[in-house]
């Protein structure tokens, strides 16, 4: 008898926009695994009883989206230290015991993807940029603290919300500083910038972009969006316009799916072009 298939999904309310069945589905053919990955549309109350019920069905683990990511991180038995440092799972794996591991693999697409798209960037070389103090910022300044940036310039226009990410993401005395520059003032903010990094909303469709004076980044800085739609925001545009290179955000979204696929069917899959041209015309 054949075994049974292994099973994951992803739980969101709403859920019927997740592209995470799509990059599954294409490693599951790619790798030939006898595998399945479904959404879930779990109503905001249910999580707990949804993740639980992973075990009980025997299920390999699921992803968890908007807005259970927090809860999540409140369900699971342990959790990772990225998963831990931003209060928020987006990867549930159950053990062979029934319990379950949180993980957040949000920074390490966001550094993938960086890492593909502009290889010749260094961390270490100097400070960086991030706009906005919200989820998806500490994702990224973790990351970049992470990776050896000496320096992160935290620009946001709610300052509160700045002080209070610095404070909650309290980097050690050996990694790199978070600094607080002034959002009426974004020219001095980006002077010197090896990186900037959008991680707000602003530039998706139908929000207005931010007007940034991108001439104050010196020429070999790379220019990086985490919104993918517009996969070209303005934010990129008037960067390649000024000659610098750019990342978009759509590489984010594939990468941070790669541990998932590796913890519950054993192969780190590889996010090709094929799978790049799949999600964007799906977009
Ligand atoms: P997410 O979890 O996706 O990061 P969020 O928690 O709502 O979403 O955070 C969004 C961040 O983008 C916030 O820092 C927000 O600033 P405010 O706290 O002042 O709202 C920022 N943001 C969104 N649109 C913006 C805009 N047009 N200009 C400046 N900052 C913006």
């Amino acid at each position: 008898m054949d075994p049974l298939p292994r099973i994951a999904g992803v739980i969101g309310w709403p859920i019927a926009h997740s592209r995470s069945p799509l990059l599954h589905r294409y490693w599951l053919q790619r790798h030939g695994i006898a595998g399945a990955y479904l959404p879930f549309a779990v109503a905001p109350g249910q999580v707990e009883a949804a993740l639980r019920g992973l075990a009980a069905l025997g299920m390999a683990g699921c992803n968890v989206t908007v807005p259970h990511k927090e809860a999540a991180a409140a369900v699971v038995d342990s959790c990772d230290a990225a998963a831990r440092r931003l209060g928020a799972v987006n990867l549930v794996t159950v053990r062979p015991d029934g319990t379950l591991h949180g993980a957040n693999t949000d920074g390490f697409g966001f550094l993938e993807n960086l890492r593909e798209r502009a290889p010749h960037w260094q961390a270490a070389a100097g400070a960086v940029v991030v706009l906005g103090a919200g989820g998806a910022a500490r994702s990224v300044v973790g990351a970049l603290l992470d990776a050896g940036v000496p320096e992160v310039r935290l620009l946001a226009r709610t300052s509160a919300r700045a002080r209070r990410l610095a404070q909650e993401l309290a980097p050690s005395p050996e990694s790199g500083a978070i600094t607080l520059p002034d959002w009426a003032d974004p020219a001095a903010a980006l002077a010197g910038a090896t990186l900037l990094v959008n991680a707000t909303s602003a530039g998706m469709d139908g929000r207005p972009p931010l007007a940034l004076p991108l001439a104050a980044l010196p020429a070999e800085a790379v220019v990086c969006d985490i919104v993918y739609t517009p996969l070209q925001t303005p934010l990129l545009r008037a960067a390649a316009a000024r000659g610098l290179a750019t990342v978009d955000g759509l590489g984010m979204l594939l990468h941070q799916a790669r541990p998932s696929f590796a913890a519950w069917f054993g192969v780190m899959p590889e996010v090709t072009p094929e799978l790049r041209a799949l999600v964007t015309a799906s977009l």
